[in-house]
């Protein structure tokens, strides 16, 4: 059972990193394997939106765009389930993130013949916010109608501030264990 987790903080100590920690303590608990993917160490450019707005994402479900994007995508596709985690910048996902997802949004949502590499697989998503937490709901918004228009299955939404730190890590990886648990059932 293989599970994908996804950060996109520039920070490599920070709080997006402690709850991807988590997420795999988490996943591995529950007898998961973990693929660990740091956005911010990657070459992702940004969608083209080719042509009149729609490329080959349209009719073939791929991106042209030949960059790391494209090993990502095939993790995308091997993956069970997915814990996507970024910092709130300006209540939404932070620009990695925004970048990455476009992309695999497009070749994903618009994919509705075949199995789409997402569809019906369970995700985590987290929003780690500063001191305040002002617009962790407007990015866990965001993530949510991002994931459902690609068709994958909500397991949970979590917002984490440094006040809460403590117990929402432990939040984080009693979710992680238990939708690794609950694909395996
Ligand atoms: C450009 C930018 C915008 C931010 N916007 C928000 C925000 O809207 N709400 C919030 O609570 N924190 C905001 N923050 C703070 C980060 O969300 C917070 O520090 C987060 O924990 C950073 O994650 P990291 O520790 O992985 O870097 C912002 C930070 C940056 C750099």
């Amino acid at each position: 059972m293989k599970i994908m987790i996804i950060t996109s903080s520039p920070n490599k100590d920070g709080l997006t990193a402690a709850c991807s920690e988590a997420a795999k303590q988490g996943v591995e608990a529950a007898g998961g394997e973990v693929l660990m993917v740091r956005l911010n160490d990657l070459e992702i450019s940004k969608c083209q939106a080719c042509d009149n707005g729609w490329g080959i994402c349209r009719s073939e479900h791929k991106c042209k765009i030949k960059d790391d994007f494209q090993e990502l995508h095939q993790f995308v596709d091997e993956a069970d389930g997915y814990v996507m985690v970024t910092p709130v910048y300006w209540g939404e996902m932070s620009e990695a993130g925004k970048t990455f997802t476009d992309r695999l949004r497009r070749c994903e949502a618009s994919n509705r013949n075949g199995r789409n590499k997402t569809q019906d697989k369970p995700f985590i998503a987290i929003a780690a916010a500063g001191g305040t937490g002002n617009g962790t709901l407007t990015c866990l918004s965001y993530m949510d109608r991002l994931f459902g228009h690609m068709r994958s299955e909500r397991f949970d939404l979590i917002g984490i501030t440094r006040k809460n730190r403590d117990y929402k890590l432990d939040a984080i990886r009693a979710a992680a264990k238990k939708m690794v648990i609950g694909v395996e059932a």
